[in-house]
């Protein structure tokens, strides 16, 4: 099972988007998905159409056990949803014993899915240091923007951080350049900067487009809104190499 969160303390960068439309088209390859929102902003669920409880709050504040909050979305594509309630478990966990580590126990009955993706909220708070020290891979989608390299930069230092002190071994494997317009100045000498710093780890971008503020809308993830669309190519692709599969089609 390949656990990865995907994670930047900015918000707006293509977090749940990436989340969700990576785990469809994994989903979309027979593999087994199952997306966790750790936002209480519950966006995952928005986007889908799907907001039922119990939820990820109950898991972590009320003993439910996390396969009790399986919402099945497509074939193969499962999500456990949040809502508001999760700041609450937030100060709720402050207090608790070995606060940083309650979602990993909380989720140990989780074993039957080939993938569980975590989508995070934009903070380095206790629910993230909770999220990275469940998973052994993480995600960095960043807007192609002057200021998302040091909040980059900041985040890859405090993950490091929280892996010394938890003796844990998340690792950054990929960077996903967003909301990329090589039309824009910015942009391009930003993917370069990255790429400069972070060489392979540097995904190809995914672009702006209309189609990815559209699709949540009509509660469709991109390959089901517009699956010959450029933004649904560029996230098979993704796919494709998360699968390190050379061909791959949906
Ligand atoms: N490649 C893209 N092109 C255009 N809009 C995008 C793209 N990726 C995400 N968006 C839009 O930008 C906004 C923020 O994206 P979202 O995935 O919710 O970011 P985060 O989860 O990091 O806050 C949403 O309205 C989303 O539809
Ligand atoms: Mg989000």
């Amino acid at each position: 099972m390949q656990k990865i969160a995907i994670i930047n303390q900015k918000g707006g960068v293509g977090k749940t988007t990436t989340t969700i439309n990576l785990a469809h088209g994994l989903a979309k390859q027979n593999k087994k998905v199952l997306v966790i929102d750790l936002d209480p902003q519950g966006n995952i669920g928005m986007s889908l159409d799907i907001e039922s409880e119990p939820d990820i709050y109950d898991v972590l504040i009320n003993g439910v056990n996390p396969q009790q909050c399986y919402k099945k979305v497509d074939e193969n594509f499962f999500i456990i949803t949040s809502r508001e309630t999760l700041t609450k478990a937030q100060m709720i966990l402050v207090g608790e014993p070995s606060r940083e580590t309650v979602l990993r126990r909380k989720l140990e009955p989780i074993s039957d899915f080939d993938f569980v993706i975590l989508d995070c909220p934009p903070s380095l708070g206790l629910l993230n240091q909770n999220a990275l020290l469940y998973v052994d891979e993480v995600f960095i989608p960043a807007s192609t923007d002057i200021l998302s390299l040091k909040a980059m930069s900041n985040m890859i230092a405090a993950i490091k951080e929280l892996n010394r002190v938890f003796k844990h071994q998340a690792e950054v494997t990929k960077i996903i350049p967003t909301l990329y317009d090589k039309r824009n100045k910015i942009c391009k000498t930003t993917l370069k900067q990255m790429k400069e710093t972070y060489g392979e780890l540097v995904m190809d971008p995914i672009h702006a487009s209309s189609k990815f503020k559209e699709a949540p809308g009509k509660f469709k993830t991109i390959f089901d809104y517009a699956r010959n669309s450029r933004g649904a190519q560029e996230y098979r692709k993704l796919v494709d190499i998360v699968l390190g599969a050379e061909y791959f089609s949906i």
